[in-house]
């Protein structure tokens, strides 16, 4: 499949299938809220992303910047702590990068989780949303300069995006563990700045449910790959204008800590029903 990537990300790939101590079967970039997954899964290997050539650096705090070789449950899994954003002025092609090597090791499916702003007025902090569809307007187009013309398998390959199989396993999961999984629209903004809530109104207005800024060209690039997809949205707050507190980044890293009990609960039974 042609993709138009840099040759450094090629590279980069081949040198961690070498390394790889197995051929992973599902990959799941950890999002905040997740970034203590790691603790509680057998890891085979980690690998700092800064001993990557060519890695492009997390500038986040709470990001790491780690690739672990793990298993849970007998399933083979590499895990991403750490995601590439757009707003932290990388190209799109480096913001795919986990999906791109997901793809390149081997990967059927991917998990992706982030931690969201809650449009929907019935959606509050702390609950946990299925992305069931996506909206962007600046991704899309990224991802077309990205990939090129599109080609025949591509388009197949998007025809299930996210997995609908992938979906029910994780509804699924939620009602084995008896969590109240909400389903929605994730709408990304490019960041860095949260939205102002005459933004929030209009996306709302347009069918988004929760607003974060990333995961959507992650996911439609592995889909395209011809990974099956799923997402998962930790509500952290109240999107803009929502609610009359102001929005802070502290607000969301105390929801996702205070979530990630459940967060964790819900991926591991996932992993064990994929
Ligand atoms: N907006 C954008 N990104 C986010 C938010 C938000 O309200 N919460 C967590 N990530």
């Amino acid at each position: 499949m042609n993709l138009n990537l840099n040759l450094k990300y090629k590279e980069l790939a081949d040198l961690l299938k070498e390394t790889a101590p197995f051929k992973p079967d599902l990959s799941l970039i950890l999002g905040s809220g997740l970034g203590n997954f790691t603790s509680s899964v057998k890891l085979f290997k980690t690998i700092f992303t800064s001993e990557l050539p060519g890695y492009p650096p997390s500038t986040i705090i709470g990001h790491e910047g780690k690739i672990h070789f793990a298993e849970y449950e007998g399933k083979k899994l590499l895990l991403f702590q750490g995601r590439i954003h757009f707003y932290e002025g990388y190209p799109i092609s480096a913001c795919v990068l986990p999906a791109f090597l997901s793809h390149k090791l081997g990967c059927s499916k991917i998990l992706i989780t982030n931690a969201a702003g809650g449009i929907n007025p019935n959606f509050h902090p702390g609950d946990l949303m299925l992305d069931i569809s996506f909206n962007s307007f600046t991704i899309k187009k990224e991802i077309s300069l990205l990939i090129g013309p599109m080609s025949e398998e591509g388009a197949n390959n998007l025809r299930d995006f996210p997995s609908e199989a992938f979906n029910n396993i994780i509804r699924n999961a939620a009602h084995k563990e008896k969590i109240d999984l909400k389903e929605g629209v994730y709408w990304l903004s490019k960041g860095p700045s949260y939205e102002t809530p005459a933004e929030i109104k209009m996306m709302g207005k347009f069918g988004g449910d929760a607003i974060g800024m990333s995961t959507v060209h992650e996911a439609l690039f592995a889909a395209y790959c011809g990974l099956e997809v799923a997402s998962i949205s930790c509500i952290t707050n109240y999107a803009a204008g929502i609610s009359k507190s102001k929005l802070s980044h502290a607000e969301v890293t105390d929801t996702a800590n205070i979530v990630k009990d459940k967060f964790e609960r819900l991926v591991k039974r996932i992993i064990s029903l994929v």
